[in-house]
């Protein structure tokens, strides 16, 4: 707490979920500190999906109130400067979110299957080639290179430029997972993407960024430069370092809750209850920015003054016992949620929520089929969290992969 009664959330120290049971206890909107920012916090699921879909909260960064004042340089605020479709709304965020969609229905990603069963192949191989008594970090070795592989094959990365990609991403994923804690390496993966994208003009390919460049020139210029590349860099980002957190977070909970994968294995559970059931126990997001009143609301009792924020906290509706039960703390396959709130909802619900959960789903697969034996390689309690505000996981997940 800090002297004028908010919460603060810090994600150097933070306890995610005994923090989020405190906040949904306090309220249902709730003054916090998060990174600096002064903003209310929606826990409880049913407040979230309010927030989420309620007309009069906006993306639009230019409803902030104190945007102008609000600290540089951290995710929070990194995050809301682009131009994105993720910072926009109405017809234009229709106009960029719409020349995407097709490239993510079930029918454009039941052709990606192979690629990704093919690719999840690769990286089982290598693993099998590792001394099965030495303790191999599957966030590292297996759950960061396959969305990482998949997102750059789709958006169309050269094999020329794969290199400088992999040493600026791994070097992302070293600092805890997250793009928008080094501006650093932002702006060099900028540089090679400008450069990608200039490359893609000469030589056109069958891949996202081809897709969008013909498309600007088609139409006139339907997307500008700065669209084009905020575009694809959210693609990156957005499909990217999420998904590892998913993959990594399905391996703890198997590996470390009793009796779960025994489940998978037998039969008994189909692998997209586990992609869903750690999806609403341990959203890949904590908190993602935020929303910002375009007028003074009333959500749940709580009066929101125009131009104040609101954040969204994902992991915190999925462990709402209001919504969940008694027993929402649990990871438990046999009852995996109807429904949760991680991929979002309303016009902003995850693009890539097809994506994410066929590539998880094929990476479990693949993984505990091929290691039967697979074991913790140390105790819960000794997985570190990441250090950052956005990301939900562990910044090693260290196991055993048995004979
Ligand atoms: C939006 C979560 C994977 C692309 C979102 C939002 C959430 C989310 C919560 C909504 C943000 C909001 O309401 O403001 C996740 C999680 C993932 C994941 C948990 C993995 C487990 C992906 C992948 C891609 C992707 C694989 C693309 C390849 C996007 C895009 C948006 C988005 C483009 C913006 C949509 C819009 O503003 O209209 N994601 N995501 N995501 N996600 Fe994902």
């Amino acid at each position: 707490m800090t002297d004028d009664n908010r919460f603060i959330i810090d994600p150097a120290t933070r306890d995610l979920h005994g923090d989020d049971d405190r906040l949904r206890a306090a309220g249902p909107l709730v003054p916090v500190t998060a990174e600096g920012v002064h903003t209310w916090a929606a826990t409880r699921y049913s407040t979230l999906l309010a927030v989420l879909t309620h007309p009069d909260l906006s993306r639009e960064l230019r409803y902030w109130k104190d945007r102008d004042s609000a600290p540089p340089g951290t995710a929070i605020t990194r995050i809301v400067t682009d131009t994105s479709m993720l910072n926009a709304e109405g017809d234009e965020h229709r106009r960029l979110r719409a020349p995407l969609t097709a490239a993510f229905t079930p029918r454009r990603l039941k052709r990606l299957r192979p690629r990704i069963e093919e690719l999840t192949a690769g990286l089982i191989d290598r693993l099998a080639a590792m001394p099965p008594d030495q303790p191999v970090d599957m966030r590292k070795e297996f759950a960061y290179p396959l969305p990482r592989d998949v997102i750059s094959d789709m958006i169309g990365i050269p094999a020329a430029h794969q290199e400088r990609l992999h040493e600026l991403t791994d070097a992302v994923a070293q600092v805890g997972g997250s793009l928008d804690d080094t501006p650093d390496l932002r702006q060099a993966l900028h540089v090679l993407l400008g450069q990608i994208i200039d490359e893609r003009r000469d030589s056109p390919g069958e891949d996202l960024i081809t897709d969008l460049i013909t498309l600007r020139e088609q139409d006139g210029g339907r997307l500008s430069n700065e669209e084009l590349f905020a575009t694809i860099e959210l693609l990156f980002i957005a499909g990217h370092v999420t998904t590892v957190n998913l993959i990594t977070n399905a391996i703890g909970a198997l590996l470390h809750v009793p009796d779960q994968v025994e489940l998978l294995r037998v039969g008994k559970c189909p692998y997209s209850a586990a992609v869903e059931e750690t999806l609403r126990w341990d959203s890949p997001i904590a908190y993602f920015p935020m929303r910002y009143a375009q007028r003074d609301v009333e959500i749940d009792g709580v009066r929101v003054r125009a131009g104040e924020p609101v954040l969204a906290c994902f992991a915190s509706a999925g462990r709402d016992p209001d919504q969940y039960g008694e027993d929402a703390h649990l990871f438990d396959l046999t009852d995996p949620p109807a429904t949760h709130l991680s991929f979002g909802h309303g016009p902003h619900f995850c693009l890539g929520a097809p994506l994410a959960r066929l590539e998880a789903e094929v990476a479990l697969s693949a993984l505990f089929d091929a290691f039967p034996e697979i074991a913790p390689a140390v105790p819960a309690e000794e997985l570190r969290p990441l250090d950052t505000l956005l990301g939900n996981s562990t910044r090693t997940m260290p196991v055993l992969l048995g004979p």
